[in-house]
């Protein structure tokens, strides 16, 4: 069986606040739509995955999915209903996961139980017991609403995409606000499955204060450091972090010889466990001969991004007797913040002498030290 996840994001936010609608604004780091779609596409049973956006959302949209797999992005429309009619009708698989994107957090075993429900199942949703009372309001409070049977729905919400179209075909109310209420309308049978309450949607702005909390105990955090040396030999400039800074001598090396980037590449990496910069960019390799070293920051960056891992901050310092890199700091930092996707607050660039000591006291090269902090944890 073959399954598409179909996340809608082409709402307003409107109940949310915030300035940007609220699949665009960012949780731990990461744009809440980027979340809620890498939840689904690493889950082993989808296959392809495709976003609704709202009209004049390309851009947004496009900066928040960066290197994801998501094909073209769909318009959608004026209410949920018309987004998700544009979702099915250009999507072809056995199956369908309907999502929205404003539930960032979707633990894989959620999408375990609706994938296995649909081998009996035409759809299935997962749903939440309530725990409070539930009553009417009025001027005051009315009528208690007796609670027994009733549940909370989440989404996803898995159908068989021939049966949902066809649900959807006959659906002539008012835009509901998910797909269980087309299906039963439809007839169809759907299944019920254990919700959870990392599910919970973000519609309130208080909702992502609690977002952000739960996030600070699911994710584990991890630290990584890096080292790097150049040596001098020839005329300048030398680029540091990306950045030329002029000198009298050069560095040498393998590549463009920019010790900050190294350094940083080989923190995150390690952040990581991912191994070292020699491994993944092998000298032997005429590939990475001069090639520049942004190169292997965007690479390193991926490879974390891939595995769900937010970086939180990169530190390094520069130790060199010359050239002054305090005049070039924040161009620096402003480059590498740019090439890794960070705003500039999380990266930091210090500088040393070793008090005339050693082989940079010498002059006869330029180390770095770098770390980085990263939070990394996928949700079961
Ligand atoms: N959605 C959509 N198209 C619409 C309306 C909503 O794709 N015309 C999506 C939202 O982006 C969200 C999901 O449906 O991911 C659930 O809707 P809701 O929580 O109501 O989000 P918004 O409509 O954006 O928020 P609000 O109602 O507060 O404006
Ligand atoms: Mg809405």
């Amino acid at each position: 069986m073959s399954t598409t996840a179909l996340i809608v994001a082409a709402g307003k936010g409107e109940r949310a606040g915030g300035g940007v609608p609220k699949q665009y604004r960012m949780l731990g780091g990461k744009p809440v739509l980027r979340w809620a779609v890498e939840a689904l596409i690493r889950h082993p049973a989808v296959q392809s995955a495709r976003v609704v956006i709202g009209t004049g959302q390309e851009e947004q949209a496009t900066a928040a999915l960066g290197g994801l797999d998501v094909g073209q992005l769909i318009e959608g429309g004026a209410e949920r209903a018309d987004s998700v009619r544009a979702g099915l009708a250009a999507i072809e698989s056995d199956a369908v996961l309907v999502h929205d994107a404003a539930r960032p957090f979707c633990p894989a075993s959620v999408v375990d139980r609706l994938i296995a429900s649909l081998e009996f199942y035409e759809g299935a949703a997962p749903v939440l017991p309530v725990g409070d009372t539930l009553a009417r309001i009025d001027a005051t409070l009315g009528k208690p609403v007796g609670r027994s049977g009733i549940v909370r729905v989440q989404t996803p919400q898995a159908f068989r995409l021939a049966a949902l179209k066809a649900a959807y075909e006959r659906w002539s109310g008012p835009s509901p606000t998910d797909e269980t209420t087309v299906a039963a309308a439809a007839g169809m049978k759907v299944a019920t499955v254990e919700g959870d309450p990392a599910l919970e949607k973000l519609t309130r702005p208080g909702d992502f204060e609690r977002a952000e909390q739960w996030l600070a105990g699911a994710l584990r955090p991890s630290t990584g450091m890096g080292f790097d040396v150049h040596a001098f030999a020839g005329e300048g400039p030398v680029i540091l972090g990306g950045v030329e800074v002029p000198h009298d001598r050069g560095l040498v090396g393998h590549s463009d010889a920019d010790v900050v980037l190294h350094a940083i590449t080989d923190a995150l990496l390690g952040a990581a466990g991912l191994g070292d910069i020699g491994e993944h960019f092998p000298p032997s390799d005429a590939r990475w001969e001069g090639a520049a070293s942004s190169l292997f920051l965007t690479h390193a960056v991926d490879l974390l991004r891939e595995r769900g891992a937010i970086i939180d901050h990169v530190d390094c310092t520069i130790i060199a007797e010359a050239p002054k890199v305090g005049p070039h700091r924040e161009a620096i930092r402003a480059h590498i913040a740019g090439i890794a996707g960070l705003s500039i607050e999380q990266v930091s660039i210090k500088a040393t002498t070793t008090e005339g000591l050693g082989f940079t006291g010498r002059r006869e090269g330029i180390a770095a030290q770098a770390v980085a902090s990263i939070r990394t944890g996928f949700l079961k």
